[in-house]
């Protein structure tokens, strides 16, 4: 879409406060719109006086019921970003995460502020701005809380100067920001920077037999938050953290000291058996809230074999939209490839994050706006619009995202609130949705979406409610809700929730006679919907106990910020076959499709895997693709490599890439993604092939739960 460069028209009710559109009344002879929201007569300001039916402005015209405006008189602002990073590891992390961190340097854009905090047992502020050709660190201890104040007057942050050029009032604007010894642009500091980064060493402190590093993580994000919060409230800036392992000191603390102590698990959680994490999650939560409100995002980067605490420090991520990754070391090409991304620009040369954003919902009065689920918090801004049903994060019609990219996608959920006795007059409900942002050179934007749907009545015309049934999007959003719940302690009755939304959807939608389950059928457009929530349940988003509640809380992440596409891999995963006897082809994700003579690969998002069937494997092993006479082998086996690599290049976070054969340990995460419709148990029942490979699981096949779904549903007893 072309940006507009200019203001927005606001309709002057100042309860309403919607933005001018292509759903709106236009009298072109009085020159005035009705504003569809409060249906308030506005005037036109003085230079929209010479439009007419032909000649529209672009916020006027249908095909433009999404449009961006670049503000031309707010200041820029560039973005802030301050590095904060653990320098309890190993030399040859310590190494690998140092040359990323330089080479993200020469990828940042040019006029960024930053700054550099790392830590081990104290925390470091580094001085960016050399004074008689030293530079010094101030170091605050690991073991306490920083208030802001606190380092405000320790670090000399409010006589901070403005930048610019004193001489030259013209160029010295009112929103140049503060810099100082501590946050620096980069285009002054670029050479210090990558000398201080050079020398960072491993903490110095020794630590002794049996014990975990002395590593003060809460007390490190305190100080950087704290610094943000002095010098740049309600601007564009993110903390990007770097972390090899668990917090062991101060505040957040999430794990004792000593490694004989193992770090939570679920059945930990579980057992409620947590000596730290309660405490530690009402330290992050408060430290994120302030975050959040501040317009500032955190990155957290985490890279060890064991958990690092990010089921404690969620919420630095989850309420602010930064990027959570998980990673096993800073060498991994996992972690070197996603960091790069976060900095690339796409083909229009533009960097692809945005910051301090604000979504503002409108809505016709006969809908409610129940909530959000998405990395946000409130804005806390009541109003008639607002319902009293609450789903996500409710009881408001404004929230924050302080952190966004091109795939960040927000949940909205809505009730219509007119009662059935009273009919609606007007024909179509409306949705405005405003989100104002700070791009990444500084502009601000404000970008506005309308749309408009026919109102019908629901026990007249039950037909239409079906057409317009989306499963694709109801399969995300009902992922976003249960895991919402999930998160909010209600366990095990997710699974029951979601089963008794799935059978009511079919009793009101399905084709059947009372009592018949044999008669059952669903249309076309619900068809894939059962299978979707079949698989949803048995994900790794609400059956946590394979994972450290580390992988739940990164799984999760991701899915409440992702697009449609990337959720519904993530919830039912691809997959594609390769054989000699058929061209590459998605097969259905069935223990049916595991066979000898093929090779499968296998996308769940997070994962991809590449799974050779017993022959093929055996064929690999003897090496046969090295010889000249087996070369249609050789493009075998290099066919779904290609694809793999493909996947790989466009995903965020970069996939964990997994190469396996048949019976392989590595061969689990296909076999726990696959229908089991040939187990042990019911094989025989479904009268499986017996040259398909098993697969041994308790859970039951989407066969038995359909079963069971169309009992339930045509019950005149449920
Ligand atoms: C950041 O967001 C806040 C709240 O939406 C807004 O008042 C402020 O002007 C924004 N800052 C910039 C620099 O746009
Ligand atoms: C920011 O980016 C937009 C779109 O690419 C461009 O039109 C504008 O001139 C840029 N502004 C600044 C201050 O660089
Ligand atoms: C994200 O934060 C909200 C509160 O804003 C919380 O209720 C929700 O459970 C969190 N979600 C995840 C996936 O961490
Ligand atoms: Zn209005």
């Amino acid at each position: 879409m072309p940006p507009a460069m200019y203001d927005p028209i606001h309709c002057s009710n100042p309860k309403c406060g919607a933005i001018l559109n292509p759903f709106c009344q236009v009298d072109f002879v009085q020159k005035a719109w009705v504003c569809p929201f409060c249906l308030v007569r506005n005037v036109f300001p003085q230079h929209y006086h010479g439009m007419s039916e032909n000649n529209m402005p672009m916020e006027l015209i249908p095909t433009f019921s999404t449009i961006e405006y670049t503000l031309p008189r707010a200041p820029p602002h560039p973005p802030v970003f301050i590095f904060v990073v653990d320098t309890c590891l190993e030399p040859e992390d310590m190494q690998s995460l140092k040359d990323s961190l330089i080479m993200s340097l020469d990828l940042m854009p040019r006029d960024a502020l930053v700054g550099l905090i790392s830590f081990g047992t104290n925390v470091q502020v580094h001085e960016l701005a050399p004074q008689d050709g030293f530079t010094r660190a101030y170091v605050f201890r690991g073991s306490k809380d920083h208030e802001t104040k606190e380092i405000e007057t320790l670090l000399g942050l409010h006589n901070a100067p403005v930048q610019g050029n004193p001489q030259n009032p013209q160029q010295a604007q009112p929103a140049t920001p503060k810099v100082g010894r501590f946050v620096q642009p980069l285009d002054s500091c670029d050479f210090v920077l990558t000398s201080i980064i050079e020398e960072l060493q491993p903490d110095p402190w020794a630590v002794p037999q049996g014990h975990r590093p002395t590593r003060s993580t809460g007390a490190a994000m305190a100080v950087a938050v704290g610094i943000l919060e002095s010098m740049y409230p309600n601007m564009g800036a993110k903390v990007l953290s770097f972390i090899g392992g668990v917090c062991t000191e101060g505040p957040g603390q999430c794990a004792a000291p000593l490694l004989s102590e193992t770090i939570r698990t679920h059945t930990d959680i579980e057992k409620d058996n947590l000596p730290f994490m309660r405490k530690a999650v009402k330290y992050y939560n408060s430290l994120a809230a302030r975050t959040a409100k501040n317009g500032h995002a955190v990155d957290i980067y985490s890279c060890a074999l064991d958990q690092t605490g990010l089921a404690e420090m969620k919420s630095l991520c989850n309420f602010t939209g930064g990027h959570l990754v998980l990673g096993d070391s800073f060498t991994s090409s996992l972690f070197k490839q996603t960091y790069a991304k976060v900095f690339q620009k796409n083909s229009k040369g533009e960097y692809e994050m945005a910051f301090n954003a604000s979504m503002d919902v409108k809505c016709s009065p006969q809908m409610k706006i129940c909530g959000v689920i998405g990395t946000c918090i409130s804005n806390e801004q009541q109003g008639s619009s607002v319902s009293e049903n609450e789903i996500g994060i409710g009881e408001t019609s404004s929230w924050k995202i302080c952190g966004l990219d091109p795939m960040t996608t927000m949940a909205l959920f809505f009730e219509v609130s007119n009662p059935h006795t009273q009919p609606i007059q007007s024909q179509s409900g409306m949705v405005q949705i405003i989100t104002s942002y700070q791009a990444c050179n500084g502009t601000k934007r404000v970008r506005v979406t309308t749309t408009a749907r026919t109102w019908i009545d629901v026990q007249q015309n039950p037909q239409y409610v079906a057409s317009g049934f989306d499963q694709e999007a109801t399969t995300a959003l009902m992922a976003r809700i249960a895991v919402f719940r999930a998160e909010n302690d209600e366990g095990a009755d997710i699974l029951r929730w979601l089963d008794r939304m799935l059978i009511r959807l079919c009793q009101k939608f399905g084709e059947y006679n009372k009592d018949q389950p044999m008669s059952f059928r669903l249309s076309e457009l619900f068809s894939l919907y059962p299978q979707f929530m079949f698989h949803l349940r048995r994900s790794q988003f609400l059956l946590v106990f394979n994972n450290s509640p580390d992988e739940t809380t990164y799984y999760r992440n991701k899915l409440v910020k992702s697009d449609l596409m990337d959720s519904l891999v993530m919830i039912q995963p691809s997959l594609i076959s390769y054989s000699f006897n058929a061209p590459p082809a998605p097969v259905m994700l069935d223990s049916s499709s595991i066979q000898k003579d093929r090779i499968l690969l296998l996308d769940s998002f997070f994962h991809i895997l590449i799974w050779h069937g017993q022959t093929i494997a055996e064929w690999r092993k003897a090496g046969y693709q090295e010889k000249p006479e087996y070369e249609s082998f050789r493009l075998l086996l290099e066919e779904p490599v290609k694809d793999a690599k493909e996947i790989i290049g466009e995903r965020f976070p970069v996939p964990r890439f997994i190469d396996t054969d048949e019976g392989g340990s590595q061969a689990r995460f296909l076999l726990a993604k696959v229908n089991p419709s040939q187990t042990h148990n019911n094989a025989f029942a479904y009268g499986g092939d017996p040259s398909t490979a098993p697969v041994i699981t308790d859970d039951v096949s989407l066969q038995v739960f359909m079963e069971h779904l169309k009992k339930l549903a045509v019950s005149t007893s449920s």
